[in-house]
């Protein structure tokens, strides 16, 4: 099977320039001007954008969270991530406290094999860590191609480790060659201010924003920074979102310290003025809660700065009915929010066309950085000879609008219901097959690739 790309834009994170690409089989073989090679398939880019296939490094498919579990299966998130442009996600895998990384991986397998319809990999977060699960990362990393281990220093009583744990996972992880993710939230602070709010009444999901003040991210982020700066171990601190956070990060560079930040789209377009709108807010409950505008303007700055290298979703969707399990009272809404299928367009419209940020940096924000962190550059994130024919042909001044009811994520509103968007996915290639076609998805569950991903050796 081959293809031919003709006349297309090429934008990668550091190029920009007119060419055609030959696919042979699941790789680019050739690119060139005028190629004329005989393909089984053409495809006519002239005016439109080919770059690199998005990669989403943060997501929840299936997931038990909350007393239930995130709508979308490997199925429907994953195909909803292709109609938008992404073609690789990285999901969690979580052990559960007393059990081993292997049983988590084992369920999480179970759940994901041969349901995916995009190419995939897994974090393995580790909620438990102790003398038996230490002797699990090497494994993880040389025999299971996982080489990021995520933390969570919220979620008391559920998923949060303590800095003790961190240390000794931040040494192991280190040892053998891999990085620590983490949700650096003072889970502490949070549990405390979640029952004062309960105890006097506030119920409503605005007590879930108030919960969570800026300082509870800001003091973990830096106590984060610290222990990864203490250990050397490589870090990456998962959907930052405010000023406070990253004047935390920006110290630790003054040591010359390597840290890597992801924000995620709904950071940088939605502020916390919805959790105004009483149960309506609830579509917007996730953690850390949406910020400030001042914060919106230093992700952005961010991004230019070169200080946050990723846009992520942290999709994790719920149906309606599963956020009213929190009806009643703030703490039981299950945190998430959907956006795997968005964050392309969303990025593009917002980012791009209205002059925020280039398209070299759209490229290396959405697809590159991920590839370079998590061990698969170059043959993910980039358009190279050699590279996995991954691509997504963008047209820059097709406006449409996102709506429910025409998204392909399994859950029962959007998040941006109505919002116009410039720039839309028409044609998405995964590994040389064409996998987005004219609004049409031509790839079945279960050709979507598990990705074994290398040790941690590329510094941005
Ligand atoms: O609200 C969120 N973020 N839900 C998913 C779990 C997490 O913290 O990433
Ligand atoms: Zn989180
Ligand atoms: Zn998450």
């Amino acid at each position: 099977m081959s293809v031919l790309i003709k006349n297309g834009r090429i934008i990668t994170a550091d190029a920009d320039y007119i060419a055609d690409i030959f696919i042979e089989g699941e790789t680019i073989s050739t690119i060139g001007k005028n190629l004329t090679v005989k393909a089984d398939t053409e495809i006519d880019a002239a005016g439109k954008l080919v770059m690199p296939g998005g990669i989403d490094p943060h997501v929840h498919l299936d997931m038990p969270f909350m007393g239930t579990f995130s709508s979308d299966t490997y199925e429907t998130g994953t195909r909803a991530a292709l109609y938008g442009g992404t073609t690789m996600v990285i999901d969690f895998v979580l052990q559960k406290q007393g059990n081993s990384l292997q049983a988590a991986l084992d369920e999480w397998k179970g759940r994901s094999d041969n349901n995916c319809v995009g190419d995939y990999s897994f974090h393995m977060a580790v909620t438990d860590f102790n003398d038996e699960t230490k002797k699990e990362i090497q494994h993880f990393i040389e025999q299971e191609g996982i080489t990021s281990f995520k933390t969570f220093m919220a979620y008391k009583g559920a998923l949060m480790i303590d800095d003790r744990q961190m240390i000794g996972l931040m040494e192991e992880v280190k040892k053998h060659g891999g990085l620590i993710n983490v949700h650096a939230t003072n889970g502490d602070m949070i549990d405390y201010l979640v029952q004062k709010h309960r105890g006097e009444g506030k119920l409503s999901p605005l007590y879930h924003y108030l919960s969570q003040p800026e300082v509870t991210e800001a003091e973990a982020a830096e106590r984060f920074v610290d222990m990864a700066n203490y250990t050397g171990c490589p870090g990456y601190i998962v959907h930052l979102t405010c000023e406070g956070a990253l004047n935390a990060v920006r110290n630790a560079t003054k040591r010359n310290q390597n840290v890597f930040v992801e924000t995620c789209i709904q950071y940088l377009i939605i502020d916390a003025s919805l959790y105004e709108k009483d149960f309506e807010g609830a579509k917007w409950v996730m953690s850390p809660p949406l910020r400030e505008k001042k914060d919106q303007a230093t992700l952005w700055a961010g991004i230019n700065q070169g200080m946050v290298q990723v846009v992520a979703t942290d999709h994790c969707p719920f149906m309606w009915e599963q956020k009213l399990m929190g009806k009643d009272d703030f703490s039981k809404i299950p945190n998430g929010h959907p956006a795997i299928e968005n964050r392309m367009e969303l990025l593009f419209s917002e980012g791009v066309s209205k002059g925020k940020i280039t398209l070299n940096k759209y490229v290396e924000v959405s697809s590159t950085n991920a590839a370079k962190i998590f061990g698969m550059f170059p043959r993910k994130g980039t358009i190279a000879v050699g590279s996995d024919a991954d691509i997504v042909i963008i047209d820059p001044n097709e406006k449409h609008t996102l709506s429910v009811a025409t998204h392909h994520m399994n859950v029962d509103y959007s998040g941006y219901e109505g919002w116009e968007l410039t720039g839309k996915v028409k044609t998405v290639l995964l590994r040389g097959e064409v996998a987005i076609d004219n609004n049409e998805c031509k790839v079945q569950k279960g050709y979507g690739k598990f990705i074994k991903r290398n040790k941690v050796k590329q510094v941005i």
